[in-house]
């Protein structure tokens, strides 16, 4: 591609043939979910109706106090450098939410603020991670652990976990996982795909294994607030002084505070690694945005009410679509405890046909219900397993409805 563009500028080929990507981006692709969010979004370019089932973010607007508190900082001039790490402000208000809603104590200089959790994840991966280091990541994952990890040389280890045990690894699955060269082992609780949440009881047992290497542990805690059942997520880094001395607790106010857009997401650990990852921001991004930090310490301070209302509308549209999904023939839904995902095993549908659809994969069946049925949902494939979709309901009810009404239409065509 730069090539091509050099050649058509007229440059010189002896010259451009050595000029190319470095090989580190190779060995990455685009987000998947963010590719099948284009698709989406031409689709809809076209006039077509698309309910869009793949959103990975809350439909409602941010919380006011975010909006009226950003809106201040610009009028009061707080619109210049703050400390690349995030000023002592934001860093006291997480400071004081990790103690209070986790039972964690930091202080500021343990946490670094960044522009959105993934950039948290991002610098984590960069200050830890080699050629030759293994990282543990469970499967179903979020999109970008892997890639995260591959752009360091260091390799994922994908560990499959299983519906039965909902989607949950299992202590025996770590430790056969685990070898001399692992540096790290990722845990998303809630999680993003599945919405799998451990127990205290299960996080213990996954403690004993952990405990017994030198790996760290990054806990992707970004869907807390996100939970239906009677006992909520806690940290692993709250179980044990031992297991925090190794945990990077990532978090951010993407999702609680329907804020994916302002840019803020947090890492809380080891003083060494945050320092690290400071030194990184201080030669990349610097800080995040002055003003959306000012408007995450108002969400983190002011938006308990907010969150609360919020997640009961999810509850609300959570128990409606696994009820409906239950009911489309070739879905199967395990309820999930957290997030705002349903992720169905579609396995039934493969090897049904129908036009020139054949559906061999739930890329297929995606690509099948993009075009039929107008609905758009994330193929598994994007999380490292085939043979289910990924539906999100952070939609209205009205086109959560109306979506699987034309989902069940569209299935019920194929033979
Ligand atoms: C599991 C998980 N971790 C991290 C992130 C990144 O969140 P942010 O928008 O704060 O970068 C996401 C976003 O989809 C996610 O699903």
């Amino acid at each position: 591609m730069v090539w091509l563009t050099l050649k058509r500028a007229g440059c010189n080929e002896n010259v451009i043939a050595s000029m190319k990507l470095a090989y580190r981006i190779s060995r990455i692709k685009t987000s998947a979910t963010l590719a099948a969010a284009a698709k989406a979004a031409a689709a809809r370019q076209q006039g077509q109706d698309i309910i869009d089932f793949g959103l990975g973010e809350p439909d409602c607007p941010s919380p006011d106090v975010a909006i009226l508190a950003a809106q201040a900082a610009m009028y009061e001039g707080y619109t210049k450098y703050t400390h690349a790490s995030g000023s002592l402000e934001i860093r006291e208000a997480i400071a004081k939410k990790l103690k209070e809603e986790n039972n964690l104590d930091y202080t500021p200089s343990d946490i670094i603020v960044s522009c959105g959790a993934k950039h948290s994840l991002y610098n984590i991966a960069q200050v830890l991670l080699e050629h030759g280091d293994e990282v543990v990541i469970p499967a179903p994952y979020w999109t970008s652990y892997p890639d995260q990890v591959a752009l360091c040389e260091a390799t994922p280890v994908i560990v499959a976990t299983d519906e039965t045990n909902q989607f949950l690894v299992t202590p025996e699955q770590l430790n056969a996982a685990i070898t001399p060269r692992t540096k790290a082992v990722i845990i998303n609780s809630p999680s993003n795909p599945t919405g799998a949440t451990y127990s205290q009881k299960q996080l213990e047992a996954l403690a004993d294994v952990l405990l017994s290497t030198p790996a760290w542990i990054i806990s992707d805690e970004i869907y807390e607030h996100f939970h239906y059942t009677t006992q909520p997520p806690v940290s692993i880094a709250a179980l044990d002084p031992r297991l925090k001395a190794k945990t990077l607790v990532v978090n951010g106010v993407s999702k609680s505070y329907a804020m994916t857009g302002w840019r803020i997401g947090y890492a809380a650990g080891p003083r060494e690694i945050i320092t690290a990852m400071g030194t990184l921001q201080s030669q990349s991004t610097s800080n995040p945005t002055s003003i959306a930090q000012r408007a995450a310490i108002a969400a983190l301070q002011e938006g308990k009410a907010f969150i609360k209302q919020m997640v009961e509308v999810f509850s609300e549209r959570r128990l409606f679509a696994i009820e409906r999904l239950g009911r489309i023939s070739g879905f199967r839904c395990m309820p999930p405890a957290g997030s705002f995902y349903l992720f169905p095993n579609v396995m039934a549908l493969c090897g049904k046909r129908y036009g020139q659809y054949a559906i061999n994969s739930a890329v297929e069946l995606a690509e099948f219900l993009l075009d039929e049925a107008g609905v758009a949902v994330i193929p598994g494939e994007a999380f490292g397993v085939g043979g289910y979709v990924r539906l999100s309901y952070a939609v209205s009810m009205d086109r959560l409805a109306a979506g699987l009404d034309r989902i069940e239409k569209a299935v019920s065509k194929l033979l």
